[in-house]
């Protein structure tokens, strides 16, 4: 449960509800797939001593409705919601990190509005798009999630997201998760799979990412795999890699400290600080 109070704004044709904490250069921190603000927890509580973060419920996820039941959620709209939030806010750039589901969204928020991210943080994310047996398997995730509801769906995801040893030291921060992800709408998971399966490769376009970049990973993550992002690393012309040790796809919530120490050095770096 995050400390912070959230806000609400108009963006892109919703209302995004977000955290809006401290102050310094601004920090956007973009969570993944079924989850919401909360994956950032451990960074709203120590980051706003240096940086004004700015922290949504994405298009679908928490407190931010996705209006229209029957219509796609898009990575790109994702991408134009976040950049819609910033002009909300009257922020003119800032460094953004995009934690998987996020980090895609990110690679779009860069292409399409590239004056908005002055340094990226790409943290448990991958640039390549799903191959046939994922895009199947997602499949199979929305017809699950639709017939059963979003607590069994959490049931069936949760044991693959953390690296198995933090599941038993760590079993209230794994059950903090499962209870996030039974808290969302059903149709919006689905749909947000669905935006994930029809994702295109950025692979091809790293080379036009020149801002300060930053990947992030754990060396346990069963979503995300290492090798995937080193290779988001090496196809990056301008970016750090740290791989945290023994630590699953939940990396801001694995490792808090490594993942806010990363994102410090990256903002430093941008000669975001002050
Ligand atoms: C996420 O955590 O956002 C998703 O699990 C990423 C994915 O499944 O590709």
């Amino acid at each position: 449960m995050s400390v912070a109070e959230m806000r609400t704004a108009p963006t892109n044709g919703i209302e995004t509800a977000f955290i809006d904490c401290g102050s310094g250069p601004p920090l956007l921190l973009l969570h993944g797939f079924a989850r919401d603000h909360t994956v950032w927890d451990a960074q709203i509580e120590t980051l706003p001593r240096s940086y004004r973060l700015i922290v949504p419920d994405t298009r679908g996820m928490g407190e931010t409705k996705h209006p229209d039941p029957g219509s796609a959620i898009t990575i790109e709209q994702l991408a134009d919601d976040s950049a819609a939030l910033l002009e909300a806010l009257d922020i003119p750039f800032a460094a953004v990190a995009g934690f998987s589901m996020g980090g895609y969204a990110l690679f779009h928020l860069i292409m399409n509005h590239p004056n908005k991210v002055r340094a990226a943080a790409f943290v448990s994310t991958r640039a390549s798009a799903d191959d046939p047996s994922k895009a199947s398997e997602r499949i199979r995730q929305m017809n699950h999630v639709r017939d059963e509801g979003a607590e069994a769906f959490a049931a069936t995801l949760v044991p693959h997201i953390f690296a198995a040893h933090f599941i038993d030291s760590h079993p209230e921060v794994v059950e903090a998760t499962r209870r996030v992800i039974a808290a969302q709408v059903p149709n919006n998971i689905a749909l947000r799979a669905d935006a994930m399966r029809q994702r295109v490769d950025m692979t091809p376009r790293l080379s036009e990412i020149t801002c300060p970049c930053a990947v992030i990973g754990g060396s346990e993550d069963r979503i995300v795999p290492p090798h995937a992002m080193k290779e988001l690393h090496e196809g990056l012309p301008n970016s750090t890699f740290d791989m945290l040790e023994g630590v699953g796809h939940m990396s801001p919530l694995e490792a808090p400290e490594g993942v806010s120490f990363c994102l410090d050095q990256l903002m430093q770096h941008a000669g975001m600080w002050m």
